[in-house]
Formats: C-alpha cells, sequence, structure tokens
C-alpha cells in the first residue's frame, strides 16, 4: 500500500457575522440537514423584512456555517416584550466549525444589537437533554428562570405538519448588567 505522511495546511479565513440575505435562504438548510425548516426560514426572513425578527449569521466564503435568530416581540411577554426582551433561538453552528468560539461570538453580536436598540433583557432556551447548551450560556451570564414545556408545530419541506416536544430551560441576561 503507498503511504502518505499527512501534510499540514494552516490556513486562515474570515469569518462575517452580518444579517442573513435572500441568497442565504437556500444555503441555511446545510445541503439537506435542515431542508425540513425551508418553510420556517422563508417566514423568518420574511418576518425579518416586516421588523419583528432577525435572521443574525456567521458567513464564511459566502456561507452560512452559523446562525441565530432574534425574536423581538411575543405574546409572552416573558418570551419576549417590543423594545425591551428578546428572544435568542435556532443558535446553530456547522459541525466542522465549532469549538472555534463562533457560536458564543454569534450570541454576544446578537447582544449588542439588541443593547443597541435599547433592549434589556434577552432570553434563551436550552433544552433539557442539552447540558452542554445550558453550560455555554451560563458562561455567557445567563441564568435559569423558568421552564417551557417546548411544543410547537412546524410545516416541512414535504408539507408534512411536524409537532416538536422538547422540554427546555429558559434563561435570562440584563444587557445593562455587563
Ligand atoms: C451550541 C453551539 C452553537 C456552540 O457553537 P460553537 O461555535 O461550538 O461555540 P463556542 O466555540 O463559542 O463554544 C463552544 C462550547 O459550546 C458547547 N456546546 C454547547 N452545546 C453544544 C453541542 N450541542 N454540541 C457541542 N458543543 C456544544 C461546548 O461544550 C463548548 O464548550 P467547551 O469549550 O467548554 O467545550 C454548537 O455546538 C451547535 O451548533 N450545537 C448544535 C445545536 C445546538 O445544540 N444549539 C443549541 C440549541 S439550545
Amino acid at each position: 500500500m503507498t503511504t502518505f505522511h499527512e501534510r499540514r495546511l494552516a490556513l486562515s479565513v474570515d469569518v462575517v457575522l452580518r444579517l442573513a440575505k435572500r441568497s442565504d435562504l437556500p444555503k441555511l438548510e446545510w445541503y439537506g440537514q435542515y431542508a425540513h425548516f425551508r418553510a420556517v426560514y422563508r417566514r423568518t426572513f420574511h418576518e425579518m423584512q416586516s421588523g419583528n425578527r432577525l435572521m443574525l449569521v456567521a458567513d464564511c466564503q459566502d456561507y452560512p456555517i452559523g446562525q441565530v435568530f432574534i425574536q423581538l416581540r411575543s405574546q409572552e411577554q416573558h418570551i419576549a416584550q417590543d423594545g425591551r426582551r428578546a428572544y435568542l433561538y435556532s443558535l446553530r453552528v456547522m459541525e466542522m466549525f465549532r469549538g472555534l468560539g463562533i457560536g458564543s461570538r454569534l450570541v454576544y453580536e446578537a447582544e449588542s444589537i439588541l443593547a443597541a436598540m435599547g433592549y434589556t433583557w434577552v432570553t434563551i432556551a436550552a433544552a433539557k437533554t442539552n447540558a452542554k447548551a445550558r453550560n455555554l450560556y451560563e458562561r455567557l451570564g445567563y441564568r435559569v428562570f423558568g421552564e417551557d414545556p417546548g411544543d410547537w408545530s412546524y410545516t416541512d419541506h414535504r408539507n408534512i405538519v411536524q409537532y416538536v416536544h422538547d422540554p427546555c430551560w429558559l434563561l435570562e441576561k440584563n444587557l445593562r448588567v455587563r
């Protein structure tokens, strides 16, 4: 068998944090992994255009390798309240880019946007099965203040309604306490 001694390339690539653009929508499906959220992404993008939500992405070579979405208002005021409390959700980073600080930076930049908009509180949810996410949020200054049954539904790319049950901790952070 031919032997090949591994070679190491030390590359430096720029990752740019920016708001999502329409051409990101198919790419946010991550080559099929999140195709089931096609309609959710489309709706979230429209909600960004109408000022109810923001989609922040981490872009590497014009590909969104990470994301966090921000809900700016809600009927449930412990989740989000116009001008006062916002909800961060759908935080994820592509597996091969994890552990490099991108997830933390997405949360930090989302907080900066919200502070500049005059928001005081940020809510974030961590699935009870996802202890690592809860640890990460606590390290970023969030504290558990409640829990949620995590029941919601969406229509997938095959037009089938999917019901989700994912109980979670609710965590919050006061942006004025730095
Ligand atoms: C959570 C997540 C966005 C963090 O992104 P990231 O770029 O790796 O974050 P950072 O590099 O800033 O921080 C890394 C920390 O995230 C933690 N982490 C949190 N959730 C994790 C998960 N599901 N899988 C792996 N690591 C996770 C790691 O333990 C790591 O902590 P450590 O440094 O003590 O080992 C990323 O792990 C991810 O996309 N996970 C899958 C989706 C998810 O669980 N999202 C949270 C929804 S509640």
